[in-house]
């Protein structure tokens, strides 16, 4: 996100810039008028003096004035959340009587957006208003146009909260939280949570019109064999961490080259001359295993972990989408809206995930599954020794 905003700093450093121009544009003009005033003092001292007083007078104003001018001319500039800072509850007398809903703000992007359409789906289910902590407020806002209001970390540590545990899919006791400052708890990300609410949460989740501006104008330059492709597909490849822990701890694996060759050939039957707009955290073997000898496969973004803001804007932006697995991308495919197809039955049959993951949970029932290959296969799961399931990760 850091390059699409302009940092604190960048805009005190600009305000001053434009004191500092007003201040020397005032001084040359004090300047020239002092000098071109009548010089002679002698017999006319008191209303010569009087002039360069009132110019010295019409100065100030003018300096007041444009400073004024220039500082709103910047502040205009300058993107929400800073323009339009977020109600936030200060005191703890302050509190609803009726309790207050708020969310635990854990992990990254897409996790906190789970957690966020939740709160506003529960808290609504149960006619509670609905708090967000600071921590989720600084990494959605940058992004979104979020309306939910912030609670003071002060605040909210002066408040006994019950923790609830919420387990990644709807359950009808949700519906019935009885307790008045109650904090949910847990990585619900499923649509069964909010999907009734479905316009809501792409209101919360539309873009700050920068970020979308900076996005189009990326897909607007794209071209395939010469000419503006009309059809783009988001390509999301999640890797990083999850090369190592969905073998070693989930009894899976992520993506390979095979998923994405067959996702990409989904969409090239489907729709004439599609762009693929690949984003990752592990762009290096992206390049490697993705072919792109159609030349319809553009790499964006710099894959970097810390600033995935535009890539999921990008995906956002774009008309279908391919995921592999994460949050993330099943957020970037809710946004974007069209054809999703996605990594399925990606983990062993005996794996610890899919006691806390329901897979018809968290992918719509729309959308289009590509099995994963499992290695060895899910027939035989026990022969699957750790060893090779290591070896196994090597290889995705
Ligand atoms: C596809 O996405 C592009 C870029 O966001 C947009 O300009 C275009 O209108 C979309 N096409 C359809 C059919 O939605
Ligand atoms: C995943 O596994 C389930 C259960 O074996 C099966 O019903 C489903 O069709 C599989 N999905 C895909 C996309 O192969």
């Amino acid at each position: 996100m850091a390059d699409v905003h302009l940092t604190l700093e960048q805009l005190v450093y600009s305000m001053d810039r434009t004191l500092l121009c007003t201040v020397k544009k005032c001084y040359n003009w004090a300047w020239w008028h002092i000098i071109s005033a009548p010089r002679r003092l002698t017999t006319r001292k008191l209303r010569a003096t009087c002039l360069p007083l009132s110019t010295l007078y019409l100065l100030f104003v003018i300096f007041v004035v444009s400073t004024v001018f220039h500082c709103h001319k910047r502040l205009a500039l300058v993107p929400t959340p800073w323009a339009s800072s977020p109600r936030v509850l200060l005191a703890p007398g302050q509190l609803p009587r009726e309790g207050v809903f708020t969310v635990d703000a854990v992990g990254r992007l897409g996790n906190q957006m789970g957690q966020y359409a939740t709160l506003y789906a529960l808290a609504k289910a149960n006619g509670r208003p609905a708090f967000i902590p600071e921590h989720m407020h600084s990494t959605l806002a940058p992004l979104f146009r979020i309306s939910l209001p912030v609670l003071h970390s002060a605040t909210a540590h002066s408040i006994t909260w019950r923790n609830y545990h919420l387990d990644d899919w709807m359950q009808e006791r949700y519906r019935h939280i009885q307790d008045r400052y109650v904090r949910l708890t847990g990585y619900p990300c499923s649509w069964t949570f909010y999907h009734h609410l479905r316009p809501e949460i792409l209101r919360e989740f539309s873009l700050h019109e920068h970020v979308r501006r900076q996005a189009q104008a990326f897909l607007g330059e794209l071209r395939v064999q010469g000419s503006r492709p009309r059809t783009f597909v988001g390509v999301h490849v999640r890797r990083g961490d999850y090369v190592h822990v969905m073998p070693r701890v989930w009894k899976g694996v992520v993506a390979d080259r095979g998923y994405l060759q067959q996702a990409l050939d989904w969409f090239r039957a489907r729709y004439p001359a599609p762009v693929f707009v690949v984003t990752s955290n592990g762009m290096a073997w992206c390049r490697e295993n993705m072919d792109t000898s159609r030349g319809d496969v553009v790499f964006a973004g710099n894959g970097l972990e810390g600033s995935p803001g535009r890539d999921f804007a990008l995906l956002t932006q774009c008309n279908h989408t391919v995921m592999t697995i994460g949050t993330f991308g099943i957020w970037a495919a809710y946004l974007a809206g069209g054809d999703t197809v996605y990594l399925a039955n990606y983990t062993l049959p005996d794996s610890p995930y899919l006691e806390v993951f329901k897979p018809e949970a968290a992918f719509l029932p729309e959308w289009v599954g590509i099995a994963a290959k499992l290695g060895p296969g899910p027939e035989h799961p026990s022969s699957w020794s750790p060893k090779r399931r290591c070896i196994w990760a090597q290889l995705v």
